[in-house]
């Protein structure tokens, strides 16, 4: 073989997309230089993990970071589920795959097992998105203001198309894609673009998506939460009325994110906040919060809370993991433009008025053309309480023209009760998840199983045991 050869083929190496330019071979990455042999302190497995970047433009500027989890028991058989956490900015890595439904929790210099993992009914694919969280990036620094959901949902698409480059045999599989928060955003819009491209070309299989205390419609989620906080003792009667009545929270946003917050509406959030304090998760009223984060100077004001068996200070534990050297190597990971991996991101100056278009609209869209919806709450959180989301889907079945196939109510995982369900029309399903916070998998890792599994088989929840 030519020296000119052998360089070209290093070159290959570097820059895989040069491959057929000059070889004039096929591109055609592989997944194989992804694999993890084996994350640090991580237990022995049966199922293989891979981790990488996928580019999403022609200049190779912007880079996506994913970490795809193989089911445990036979892959080959099992759905591809795409799941987003939100913020806008928020780590599917950190948040959704290491503390929520993910195969490992970090521990001390370890990782340990969730014995309820979502790999045990699918192959589960996380993606940091957009570029700017996590690990993933654009070397073009200013790329990063003005980032909103038409930018997200574009290159979210095209990551998908390019790591099924790498992963051809996920190509034609059943595809859900499922998120939470402010993926109420993404994945709905992402979902209406595969339906889209595949007019063009049929290449994503989608059979469904499923939000967990998403974001629907900005002034119907936003203002159920005065009483939330109300019922559950977080705040006064008074302060209640003013809440609803003086200065309502979506109009508090609304005048946050344009800068003219009015002295009305300072003077009741600062009532607000004084009451609800900010020793109490907003995203899960009932559960212990991790002092150390609270206040990380005085570490060990409150010792009860290592004898949690929900380890509240697991996001703590999340960012001294993923900023290990050798973790990061074993991932494949690098930081660019920014010092630490962050759970959501510092960098990223997302387009937050994005956050008032409502996307229920897409969800309705989406049920049109026969893609199955599950729009499930964790009731004890007062981000995005149940309350609104549940009127939001009774409202849009009644819009659709849906007529009620599983009347409101319990549904059971083991001999207890998980939650409550509705179904419209046998397509779409909203349930609550009893217990749950506002990452679900985190506080209630058996329920939300059951749930993943049903909604993955097509099935109602379970309405006895
Ligand atoms: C993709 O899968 C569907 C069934 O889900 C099948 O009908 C179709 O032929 C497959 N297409 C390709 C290109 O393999
Ligand atoms: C919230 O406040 C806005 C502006 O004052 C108002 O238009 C809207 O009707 C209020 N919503 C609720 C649910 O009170």
């Amino acid at each position: 073989m030519s020296s000119l050869h052998w360089n070209s083929i290093a070159m290959c190496v570097a820059i895989l997309r040069l491959c057929h330019l000059v070889l004039g071979l096929p591109y055609s990455p592989t997944s194989r230089s992804d694999i993890i042999t084996r994350l640090p302190g991580q237990p022995q497995v049966v199922f293989r993990q891979y981790s990488g970047y996928v580019t999403v433009d022609d200049k190779n500027q912007r880079a996506l970071f994913y970490y795809f989890v193989e089911a445990e028991t036979d892959p080959v058989s099992k759905p591809l589920v795409l799941w987003l956490n939100g913020g806008p900015g928020c780590s599917s890595l950190g948040v959704g795959a290491f503390s929520e439904n993910g195969p490992f929790r970090p521990k001390g210099e370890a990782v340990v097992r969730n014995e309820f993992s979502w790999n045990r009914e699918a192959n589960m694919l996380y993606l940091e998105a957009p570029v700017g969280v996590g690990f993933s990036y654009s070397a073009d620094a200013s790329f990063y203001s003005g980032v909103n959901d038409e930018i997200t949902g574009k290159d979210n698409l095209v990551f998908l198309q390019n790591w099924f480059l790498k992963f051809p045999e996920y190509r034609n599989r059943s595809l859900f894609l499922l998120g939470e928060s402010y993926a109420g955003h993404y994945v709905p819009q992402l979902a209406e673009l595969m339906l889209q491209f595949n007019k063009k070309d049929k290449l994503f299989n989608l059979k469904g998506i499923a939000l967990g205390n998403p974001v629907l419609e900005f002034a119907t989620d936003f203002n159920s939460r005065a009483e939330f906080f109300w019922s559950h003792g977080l705040i006064s009667d008074s302060t209640y009325r003013m809440f609803t009545s003086v200065c309502n929270y979506s109009r508090y946003v609304s005048e946050y994110y344009r800068g003219t917050v009015s002295p009305i509406c300072s003077r009741v959030m600062s009532q607000v906040s004084t009451e609800t304090s900010r020793f109490v998760d907003k995203y899960d009223v009932t559960l212990d919060v991790c002092i150390s984060s609270v206040f990380s100077q005085t570490k060990n004001l409150n010792p009860q809370q290592v004898t949690e068996t929900i380890d509240v200070c697991v996001e703590d534990e999340t960012l001294n993991y993923l900023n290990r050297k050798d973790v990061q190597l074993a991932l494949h990971a690098r930081l660019v433009g920014v010092r630490r991996w962050s759970a959501c991101s510092n960098v990223l100056d997302y387009e937050l008025l994005d956050l008032e278009t409502p996307t229920i609209t897409v969800v309705g869209k989406l049920v049109r053309a026969e893609i199955p919806v599950l729009v499930y709450s964790g009731d004890q959180d007062s981000v995005i309480p149940l309350t609104g989301t549940r009127t939001l889907i009774h409202q849009l079945a009644k819009e659709l023209g849906l007529k009620t196939t599983v009347p409101y109510g319990v549904w059971f995982e083991r001999q207890q009760v998980g939650g409550w369900t509705q179904v419209y029309g046998n397509i779409l399903s909203f349930a609550t998840i009893r217990g749950a916070s506002h990452e679900a998998p985190f506080s209630q890792p058996q329920r939300s199983l059951v749930l993943f599994k049903s909604f993955l088989e097509g099935r109602p929840l379970p309405k006895a045991f």
